[in-house]
């Protein structure tokens, strides 16, 4: 009989590829399959996000409720980058947990199962070739790793302490792992990794010079693949070539993930993020010029250390003349192991709540007047999702949420939709041919 996993997936979409090679892992290997209620589990696996400050005694308080009411000879393992960066401190505050996996150490799950009190967290560790078994979660939309940690040195970021320096996956096991999909019926696939348009800087074995933008031009070749998305791109790395190969190349899905984090140039400077606020507005005065209708999301991080008035103000000047299709907008957190860390000149945090607001209002009324527009649109919507109440959703090729009456034969197929109506999150429409 198959022994049960329970697996809880906290921060970003590399965590939630993470869980899948877990999952792949245990189920191939040592017969696990996954259980949605922790009680009935044989091992609880909880997958951490470190992004931000989640109190880690919220952490050890989940912990402590899954040790309280799990089976009584059920694992419990923490993994992901909390795992990374607390290690075995974990084990001393809560010693009823099994192992520790780090991150970067994904591919030792089988292995650390059978180590009691085991923590793996090395972030040197290169799992870049590891041939992961085969699990998705969407039979429709495959996420692909492109590459692993990050050679960034944000200074408000733990990232690089928790995923370590940056290492390419080599073009062809990407080709191939996307081909794996199309062939299991995947149309869309998914390429992640911290820094998406660095690929190619460094390859744990000798390699042929692929740049991303190479890379995508590979991957567009695959028949039966109809759409490339990707996530994240930095800004700094937005060139000419990359734009160019976006704009043009049919295959790749019409949505950029543009993070600014700050729209003043004196932050930037103090986040060390490597460009200006000039050349952001510069490289999405291109890209809306070579693809008019593109959707532009971003990140924002108000109240850095130092942030000015002045500053904030530069920050909206960005959103009014972007005007954004989404943001991901945080107060500032301080994070343990960065630069930012020792920073002393801490905005308010008053402060930073009515910056956090004003933003978010802002766009708030921007995506009102721009969602007011969509009304009568034709969207071509690859559907991936069954919802409730005879609905399926789908997203346009620029990355618009659109559902329609309908049910499962509609999920995996390509639809031209009118818009019916709009909401904040996601439109309505008819399908109508
Ligand atoms: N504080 C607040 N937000 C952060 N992010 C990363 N580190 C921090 C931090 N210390 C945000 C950035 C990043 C997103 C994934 O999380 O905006 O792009
Ligand atoms: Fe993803 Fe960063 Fe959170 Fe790690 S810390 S899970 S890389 S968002």
């Amino acid at each position: 009989m198959s022994k049960k996993l329970f697996i809880e997936t906290l921060g970003c979409a590399m965590n939630s590829r993470d869980t899948e090679h877990m999952i792949a892992e245990l189920s191939e290997k040592e017969n696990y399959e996954v259980i949605d209620n922790f009680e009935n589990a044989d091992l609880i696996l909880i997958n951490t996000c470190s992004v931000r400050e989640r109190p880690v005694h919220k952490l050890f308080s989940e912990l402590g409720g899954f040790n309280k009411k799990k089976k009584p000879d059920a694992k419990i393992g923490v993994c992901g980058c909390t795992a990374s960066h607390l290690g075995d401190e974990i084990i001393k505050r809560a010693p009823y947990v099994s192992f520790v996996l780090g991150a970067r150490n994904v591919s030792k799950i089988t292995e650390v199962l059978h180590k009691d009190k085991a923590v793996e967290i090395d972030i040197n560790y290169d799992e870049s070739e590891f041939a992961f078994k085969d699990f998705r979660t969407s039979k429709y939309k495959a996420y692909i790793n492109i590459s692993i940690g990050c050679d960034k040195a944000c200074t408000f970021c733990i990232v690089p302490k928790t995923r370590g320096d940056e290492v390419s996956i080599p073009d062809a096991l990407i080709v191939q792992e996307a081909q794996r999909a199309v062939n299991s019926g995947a149309k869309e696939v998914f390429l992640l990794g911290q820094n998406v348009n660095n690929y190619g800087r460094r390859f744990s074995g000798e390699h042929e010079k692929v740049n991303f933008t190479e890379l995508l031009r590979r991957l567009s070749k695959i028949e039966g693949l109809e759409r490339i998305r990707f996530t994240s791109p930095h800004p700094f790395h937005m060139d000419d070539e990359f734009i160019e190969e976006f704009a043009k190349n049919p295959k790749i899905c019409k949505s950029m993930h543009m993070p600014l984090q700050s729209g003043s140039s004196k932050v930037l400077k103090d986040m060390k993020r490597g460009y200006t606020k000039e050349w952001f507005l510069n490289r999405v005065q291109k890209l809306r010029s070579m693809v008019p209708d593109v959707h532009i999301s971003t990140d924002i991080i108000v109240a850095f250390p130092g942030e000015s008035d002045e500053d904030f103000q530069e920050t909206l000047d960005v959103m009014k003349r972007v005007r954004f299709d989404q943001i991901f907008s945080f107060k500032y957190s301080p994070r343990p192991q960065t630069e930012a860390e020792a920073f002393t000149n801490i905005v308010d945090e008053d402060v930073a709540s009515a910056r956090l607001t004003e933003l978010q209002n802002l766009h708030t009324q921007i995506i009102d007047e721009k969602n007011a527009k969509l009304l009568g649109n034709v969207y071509t919507v690859y559907f991936e999702d069954l919802l409730h109440d005879y609905y399926v959703s789908g997203r346009s090729d620029n990355n618009i949420i659109i559902k329609v009456k309908g049910s499962d034969e509609l999920l995996g197929e390509f639809r031209d939709v009118k818009i019916t109506s709009i909401g904040r999150t996601i439109l309505t429409g008819e399908v109508i041919g």
